[in-house]
């Protein structure tokens, strides 16, 4: 049966899709992959699928949720990779969920994602940076969760609010949500304020937080415009932490058992 996990932290521009679409490819040369983009500004969708986010309107998750039937949507980005994309329109999903459906505003994702949870191995769910209504249904449609943690005071702030937003989830809508634990982003290494975030977090959070940390390449920009290429010396490289984060990921996913 496919895991559902998430990846969220309401902060902008953190390195969630990123690490949302480089995942999703990691995973999906061994593991069947449906990667679902929940948020409105649909960078996954262009992310992965390297086209115009508007080529997919009428065709995107808030079709698949309003119908609760995804496989309509559902596009292949390669034979294990699928998508399902978003755009700007996802932005009404609110107005949707309180003014038009009838049915428990929290789990219309959940209930959506069922139908294909097990046809494929991962779900990876990308969610917009905020505490809003996507990402209180993806968090009661995952199995599991991933905090992200960009080593700025700002972001540090923030995570502590991301993971009381967690607990209410699963006391209100999902028991079964697990914390996966929390990535760091982007360290600058030369900054100290950045080693002083990253050792805080470890002394707040201990082993949840992941023992990889994905630090600042250019090449990883680069691959948002020209799509995911594990080609050169270089390409390995910078994928190495990816890597190693899912390394990680499997581990704790499959402990659970
Ligand atoms: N490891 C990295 N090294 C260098 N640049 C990165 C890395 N990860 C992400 N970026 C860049 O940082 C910017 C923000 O990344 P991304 O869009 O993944 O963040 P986000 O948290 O999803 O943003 P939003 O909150 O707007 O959805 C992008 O330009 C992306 O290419
Ligand atoms: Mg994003």
């Amino acid at each position: 049966m496919g895991e559902i996990i998430s990846f969220g932290i309401q902060k902008g521009g953190v390195g969630k899709t990123t690490v949302t679409a480089i995942s999703a490819f990691l995973l999906s040369r061994d593991s069947k992959v449906l990667a679902v983009d929940f948020d409105s500004q649909g960078n996954l969708t262009q992310f992965l699928t390297q086209r115009n986010i508007y080529d997919f309107t009428k065709h995107t998750i808030l079709e698949a949720v309003k119908e609760q039937n995804p496989l309509p949507y559902i596009q292949p980005v390669s034979e294990s990779l699928h998508i399902l994309p978003a755009e700007d329109l996802l932005a009404t999903f609110s107005r949707y969920v309180y003014q038009e459906y009838r049915g428990n505003p929290t789990t219309l994702l959940r209930e959506t994602l069922a139908a294909v949870k097990d046809a494929y191995d991962y779900i990876l769910i990308d969610l917009p940076p905020n505490l809003g209504d996507q990402t209180i249904n993806a968090l009661t449609a995952s199995d599991y969760a991933v905090a992200l943690l960009q080593t700025d005071p700002f972001c540090y702030d923030a995570l502590d609010r991301y993971l009381e937003t967690l607990q209410l989830v699963q006391q209100q809508t999902n028991p079964d949500l697990v914390l996966a634990g929390i990535l760091t982003l982007m360290m600058d290494s030369r900054t100290t304020i950045d080693a002083t975030i990253l050792e805080q977090a470890r002394k707040d959070y201990e082993d949840v937080v992941f023992r990889t940390v994905i630090r600042r390449r250019s090449r990883i920009k680069e691959f948002s415009l020209e799509g995911i290429r594990q080609r050169t010396k270089i390409d390995v490289e910078v994928l190495r932490p990816y890597e190693d984060f899912l390394k990680e990921l499997k581990e704790r996913v499959h402990q659970k058992g």
